[in-house]
């Protein structure tokens, strides 16, 4: 039978031995390890007789835990030593330099959106979406372009199934459709975003961004239009002197439908936006065809309005005078930290014109 006395003195020899946690450990397996003398001494038990056994347990059970109790104060004493140590060898230098933080730029597209979202919401637009994918009715059907119309034929449509039924949309004009069902007027949005056309060359991608404009209230007319998208051009362009000229147009579902020009002049061949003898295309408008409110159900006696599509990509071109649309869409880190904007700049701190 194992001397309880003696292993009780023996483990006090050895715990004033520690010096760290390497020996803290040996002590630990030694006594309280699978095959530690401690632990045998449980399992051998069975063989004391029954008279010395219950003693023997209690013993062994007050020496298990008071070397316990040892251990651990002696780990906490050994870590705070560790820490101690450590915090007086370590020193932190702080006059070294930070590493650089590399900023990203926020893409012409996406500024240019901030900006006009800004414009519109002085005049009380807000800001709906749809998704690139479309079907169409909604891209044609609904908005008085039946199958078989020339219109169709013209926006060179990339078809995602044989039917013709699902396609990438081709303009932003579906959300106009989708905005009139699901709301009732009046209703004045924007809606920017993503389209798609089969056409590449410098002033066209397959990709590219247009702003749709829906008014749609009682009594609307031409000149609700007028004045919204003259407000906005001279405020996106931060030019009081803008002229803009309507042309006769047609679109299927605009009745009368323009186009709007902006007055520019040629500055050293570059175009210089603004008071000039010249005139560019910028816009597609008109006050929505009734059939397209019949579409949607909303009574075009009772309710009229404007609509109107700009191209996101060229207003962006013309203001910060980027020459090849391609490169927009090329996602060279050259390019965007050339005509890219700082996160900060705009748009909460938009600086348009105030009026
Ligand atoms: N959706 C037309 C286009 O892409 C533009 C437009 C929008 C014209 C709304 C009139 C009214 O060319």
């Amino acid at each position: 039978m194992l001397d309880l006395k003696n292993l009780s003195s023996e483990i006090n020899l050895k715990i004033q031995q520690v010096k760290d946690r390497e020996t803290l450990e040996s002590l630990k397996t030694l006594y309280l390890g699978k095959k530690g003398i401690i632990t045998e001494a449980f399992k051998s038990m069975g063989k004391i007789d029954a008279d010395n056994r219950k003693n023997f347990a209690s013993e062994l059970n007050i020496i298990k835990s008071n070397l316990l109790d040892q251990i651990n104060s002696y780990q906490s004493k050994i870590e705070l030593k560790e820490i101690e140590e450590k915090l007086n060898s370590e020193e932190i230098d702080i006059t070294l330099p930070t590493k650089e933080i590399k900023k990203g730029k926020i893409h012409p597209v996406s500024q240019v959106i901030d900006e006009l979202t800004c414009i519109f919401a002085e005049i009380g637009f807000s800001v709906a979406e749809g998704p690139d994918i479309e079907n169409e009715f909604n891209n044609f059907t609904a908005l008085n372009t039946p199958e078989h119309h020339p219109a169709r034929d013209m926006h060179d449509t990339f078809y995602l199934d044989e039917n013709k039924k699902t396609l990438l949309r081709t303009h932003t004009s579906p959300v106009q459709i989708r905005t009139m069902l699901n709301n009732k007027p009046p209703i004045k949005i924007i809606a920017p975003g993503r389209t798609y056309r089969c056409d590449s060359d410098m002033t066209h991608t397959p990709m590219f961004h247009q702003l749709e404009g829906l008014h749609i209230d009682k009594d609307i007319n031409m000149g609700h239009l007028k004045g919204c998208l003259d407000f906005f051009l001279k405020k996106f362009f931060e030019d009081e002197n803008l002229e803009m000229r309507f042309r006769p147009s047609h679109f299927p579902f605009t009745e009368p439908s323009v186009e709007v020009d902006i007055s520019y002049k040629l500055e050293n061949n570059k175009i210089v936006v603004g008071k000039g003898d010249r005139w560019l295309e910028v816009l597609g408008c008109g006050m929505v065809h009734p059939n397209v409110l019949k579409n949607v159900k909303i009574d075009p006696k009772k309710f009229q309005g404007y609509a109107f599509g700009v191209g996101i990509d060229r207003l962006a071109m013309l203001k910060y005078g980027i020459t090849d649309l391609r490169s927009f869409f090329e996602g060279d880190l050259r390019w965007s930290n050339h005509y890219g904007f700082d996160a900060n700049d705009v748009p909460t701190n938009y600086r348009g014109l105030s009026k």
